[in-house]
């Protein structure tokens, strides 16, 4: 075990010459102010260990991240009715495309795509105000990660609001299709608190470790879903996290993923560790470049890959 954490250092002392490559996401001003020359990585296991390098305690927006924990009140909530509102197929899209919503009837693809997710926060809100809808997820990832200090940073939930022109297309998008239970500007409030959570790459691995366990939180023994919920969730992870992305990141790191355009990612290596990466500048596809690049260096110097080694 002491392995992973030469491991760990190695990779971020290995990238720290590339320190503030891609381009830092500035649709959010709030985000575009982000220092990009910065790195994180904090791998907890299923034993309970902790490893963590870089930046790992530095607390960032986990934006998109956020969608696998509504995704997962949301089934709690609602169970296997959900699939009524949202599929269960990479979209080959970008995240925030609105082409697919259109021809499919304003069903959006998957839950991680931003459509997707704004159906789901939907799904969220039922019978609260949009005010206790954003309290039930602080306190949900709150749960997870067994830590009472995170918290939403309400100035990158101004900015995504004072800007986010895509997701208001969306959201009323699907809302004249008679698919969004409540007013935009509720689902659309929730969805961008949600996003605006501020958590380390220490936090966010803790966060994951139900879906590594089973369902499972080893070290607080939280039974939070149950293991077939934990596998499907990994499956849209692995198959959508990373959108029109999500192919390569399977290829050449092959552990379920969801990523956010802070420039953190969630990867889960099933029945052994929850990893959680960060660094600024994206790629193309607006998923962490050098967070990519770290997962798949891990996953080849552990054998972690879920084909095989
Ligand atoms: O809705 C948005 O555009 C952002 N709040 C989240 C998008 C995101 O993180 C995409 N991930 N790579």
């Amino acid at each position: 075990m002491t392995d992973l954490q030469s491991i760990v250092e190695e990779i971020a002392r290995e990238l720290e010459p590339r320190f503030g490559e891609g381009r830092v996401a500035d649709y959010i001003p709030q985000l575009a102010r982000v220092n990009p020359r910065q790195f994180g990585i904090a791998v907890t296991t299923v034993d309970g260990d902790m490893f963590l390098g870089g930046d790992a305690e530095v607390p960032f927006s986990i934006q998109s991240i956020s969608k696998v924990f509504t995704l997962t009140i949301a089934l709690g909530k609602h169970g296997e009715s959900i699939w009524s509102r949202v599929g269960r197929e990479p979209s080959g899209s970008a995240f925030n495309s609105i082409v697919q919503l259109e021809r499919e009837n304003g069903i959006p693809r998957n839950p991680f795509i931003n459509a997707g997710a704004i159906a789901i926060t939907d799904l969220v809100l039922a019978g609260h105000t949009p005010k206790e809808a954003i309290g039930e997820i602080v306190r949900f990832v709150r749960y997870l990660a067994d830590e009472d200090g995170i918290v939403v940073d309400h100035e990158v939930a101004k900015s995504e609001a004072a800007t986010g022109f895509r997701n208001h297309a969306l959201a009323n998008f699907m809302r004249s299709f008679g698919k969004l239970d409540h007013p935009v500007d509720h689902v659309l409030g929730v969805y961008f608190h949600q996003c605006a959570l501020s958590m380390s790459c220490r936090q966010l691995a803790k966060a994951g470790l139900y879906l590594a366990g089973g369902g499972r939180n080893p070290t607080t023994g939280h039974r939070v879903v149950s293991h077939l919920r934990a596998r499907r969730i990994n499956a849209l992870m692995l198959t959508c996290g990373h959108y029109d992305g999500s192919g390569e990141f399977a290829y050449r790191v092959g552990l379920p993923g969801k990523s956010g355009v802070g420039g953190g990612i969630l990867a889960i290596a099933p029945g052994k560790a929850s990893i959680a990466v960060w660094s600024p500048g994206l790629n193309d596809n607006g998923n962490s470049l050098l967070g990519s690049t770290a997962l798949e260096m891990l996953a080849e110097r552990t054998g972690w890959s879920i084909f095989g080694y």
